[in-house]
């Protein structure tokens, strides 16, 4: 039996929850903050969160807690419509129990009527995540057709005022926008399976006075949609709701309808990041703590593009691993009948046409002049203009019309069917055995098509198993860029695609929006053609290099047709890379603040070195712009700070006293923080890599 006012209390090593019964079948957060004594109780917490009465309020004032329902008078309320034996149904919860131990909360409802029952989960076990999931489940899930599901509800604390999103486009994934929160909410909406792309599955929230911020994740593949605002109350809260179907959607089989979130707390946004950081490489990415070096790519797809001929990627492979590069990754193109992304996707076979003698010549080449080998997929995938489409029209995902609209020229296979399942894991299965393949770049190119809910599931599955069964191969998730990035795809990936968009302007602020909430050892970064084909900008192969480096670094450009002296670059920046990628892949990654929004800079500290990047994107309104202030470096000790060579262009021109540059200068982390360094950063495309190592003096 509850009672209004009973408190649950969980503790993670740094937060503490607080939990409230408060009636109306209802439980509310009274409390999220940093850690709260020992012996301090819930209630007292619950007690001082709590308001009064007040003139415009129900009689019995409902409060929005973590399970609004409208009949309890709640604006902002969402009611579950559900379809019984079809017909409407006013879905009414009522709470029967909650179950808490040292690191979860358990919540549930049932709904008479219909024999349903909501379940709801804060979580604090993987600490610093408070991981929280709804789930709705029915006893004759046959009788029953969700049309619209309530929503997760996550009341924030009072203190928080501002929300950053994170969203774009194709090309442009990550951009931050900040906004207040007011009692107007905030809509965002991420359709078709793309929430790297659309904005409300990564967001920031905090609070300028006190700096207390939070992180959260709701990265979902299915249809959301996030929205932040003040309750009718003017408490701030956050809700993700899972965007069913037209016509709703059945649970088949003993399935779950789930939504998810995640959230992180911490002081300030370094340490935010640091810790979405050690969550990812501690409880989300594969075996994390295993993996080798992160090896230095080349990928076809911009040098050579859908234009594959086996004596033309030997003669690329030649001049990458004179370069130092290490992995070979041969991108799209190279099964059958794929000559252009008008066809082929489904038919897993070399094609012959291409590769007369299969890729085992390319293979051998590349791994005699000791690289390994990737291949590019895309398994989810059918092109209507290939052979698995023409034997089995009726293996796609519809959208309920006979000619469900193609994008990128292709179809969804409905993996949730077995037998679909079952083909797709053979193809693959099939490639890997027949060929010594260490890395698959698998790709996933267009929207789902709406109502595709388990299709996640199966999609997740179906890595999962090539996983288990080839567990040494390396696997990049990709989605037109940064398209698919989110927890449930990173449970089974070692590198993500960021973007697309390799232009360094670009990038670097793709990649600053990406590090803030993962590691860098997980985004992929390349350094693109001289001339962008996507944005047709031009920059110095000094700034792409430069950009490159702070990610898993990649080349994606025709290194044949590169001059002498861009190679010498290049082959520079790769060896500086190769020194310093064990700090960049485990080290502490801060954010440098700077008064020109154009200059980006960021760096990673780990043990007692430290390498720092700072790249100008625009033409300075001033001379002489701000030194950049350096962090997370100890105070009192000595560093060595280097500019390693090569340098940018006209820099040295602008560099005061070159010489003293030239063999570098000791400093306090005092003196770094406080000070900064005044770097020539005047022109757009100049860059600095700063390397700093302390020394006993
Ligand atoms: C989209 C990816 O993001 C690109 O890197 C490339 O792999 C193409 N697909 C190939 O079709």
């Amino acid at each position: 039996m509850i009672t209004p006012g009973q408190t649950w209390r969980l503790d993670g090593a740094e937060t503490t929850l607080v939990f409230v019964a408060c009636g109306h079948d209802n439980i509310d957060l009274a409390y999220l903050g940093p850690r709260l004594p020992q012996g301090e109780e819930g209630d007292v917490a619950a007690q001082l969160a709590r308001y009064g009465r007040h003139e415009n309020q129900l009689d019995n004032p409902p409060v929005q807690g973590l399970f609004p329902q409208p009949r309890h008078g709640l604006r902002d309320a969402v009611a579950m419509q559900l379809l019984y034996k079809g017909k409407l149904v006013d879905a009414r919860f009522e709470l029967v129990d909650v179950k808490c131990d040292d690191h979860r909360l358990t919540i549930r409802w049932a709904e008479q009527s219909t024999a349903m029952h909501a379940e709801l989960d804060w979580d604090v076990e993987q600490y610093p995540a408070i991981r929280i999931s709804l789930s709705f489940s029915a006893k004759h899930a046959e009788d029953i057709v969700v049309v619209r599901a309530p929503p997760l509800t996550i009341p924030l604390p009072r203190h928080i005022a501002q929300m950053t999103s994170f969203g774009g486009r194709w090309a442009k994934e990550m951009q931050p926008l900040a906004q207040p929160i007011e009692s107007n909410a905030i809509e965002m909406r991420a359709i078709g399976g793309k929430p790297g792309f659309d904005p409300g599955s990564w967001l920031v929230f905090d609070d300028e006075t006190d700096r207390q911020c939070l992180g959260m994740h709701c990265g979902s593949l299915d249809d959301q949609i996030t929205r932040c605002g003040l309750d009718q109350e003017g408490r701030p809260f956050l809700s993700v709701e899972a965007v069913m179907p037209s016509g709703g959607i059945s649970l088949p089989g003993q399935q779950k309808l789930f939504t998810r979130a995640t959230i992180i707390r911490a002081g300030d946004h370094d340490a935010l990041t640091r810790a979405f950081h050690n969550h990812a490489r501690e409880h989300i990415l594969p075996d994390r703590k295993g993996w080798p070096a992160r090896k230095v790519h080349i990928n076809s797809w911009e040098a050579v593009g859908f234009k594959l001929e086996e004596s033309a990627l030997k003669a690329l492979a030649d001049e990458a691993a004179d370069l130092g590069i290490e992995r070979f990754v041969l991108d799209d193109g190279w099964f059958k009948g794929r000559r252009s992304d008008n066809a082929g996707l489904g038919d897993w076979t070399v094609d012959k046409d291409v590769f007369p003698n299969g890729l085992q010549p390319l293979i051998e080449h590349v791994q005699a002049l000791g690289m390994d080998f990737g291949l590019w997929v895309e398994p989810e995938m059918v092109s209507p203009d290939s052979d698995l489409y023409r034997e089995h029209p009726d293996w796609c995902l519809g959208d309920g019309t006979a000619e469900p609209p193609t994008e990128r020229n292709q179809l969804v296979l409905d993996l949730s069917r077995q037998q679909v399942f079952d083909h797709v894991l053979r193809a693959i299965c099939a490639l890997i055995d027949a060929h010594d393949i260490a890395y698959l770049k698998w790709d996933h190119n267009r929207r789902l098509p709406p109502g595709c809910s388990w299709q996640e599931d199966a999609a997740i599955r179906l890595k999962a198993q090539v996983r288990e069964k080839y567990p040494e191969i390396e696997i990049e998730s990709c989605s037109s860029g940064g398209g698919q990035i989110s927890y449930p795809v990173l449970h089974n990936s070692h590198r993500v695609w960021p973007s697309d968009n390799n232009d360094p302007i670009e990038r670097l602020s793709i990649m600053d929006g990406w590090s803030r909430f993962l590691p860098l050892e997980i985004l992929g970064n390349h350094v693109g053609p001289e001339r962008n084909p996507i944005t047709g900008r031009q920059t110095s192969m000094d700034f792409r290099a430069k950009a490159a480096l702070f990610g898993h670094m990649g080349v994606e450009a025709d290194v044949r047709a590169m001059s002498d002296k861009d190679k010498t670059v290049l082959r520079d920046h790769i060896a500086l890379y190769k020194q310093w990628r064990d700090i960049l892949h485990s080290g502490d990654y801060w954010q440098l603040d700077h008064p020109d929004p154009h200059i980006s800079a960021k760096m990673v500290t780990g043990g007692d070195r430290a390498i720092v990047l700072v790249a100008q994107t625009e033409f300075s309104p001033s001379f002489n712009t701000a030194p950049v202030r350096l962090k997370g470096l100890e105070p009192e000790r000595s560093y060595q700070i280097s500019l390693p060579r090569p340098w940018p262009r006209k820099a040295r021109h602008y560099l005061a006293d070159p010489e003293r540059w030239e063999d570098g200068m000791v400093a306090s982390g005092r003196l770094c923080r406080e000070s900064g360094l005044a770097l020539p950063l005047t022109h757009p495309e100049t860059a600095w890599i700063i390397t700093l190592e302390a020394v006993d003096i």
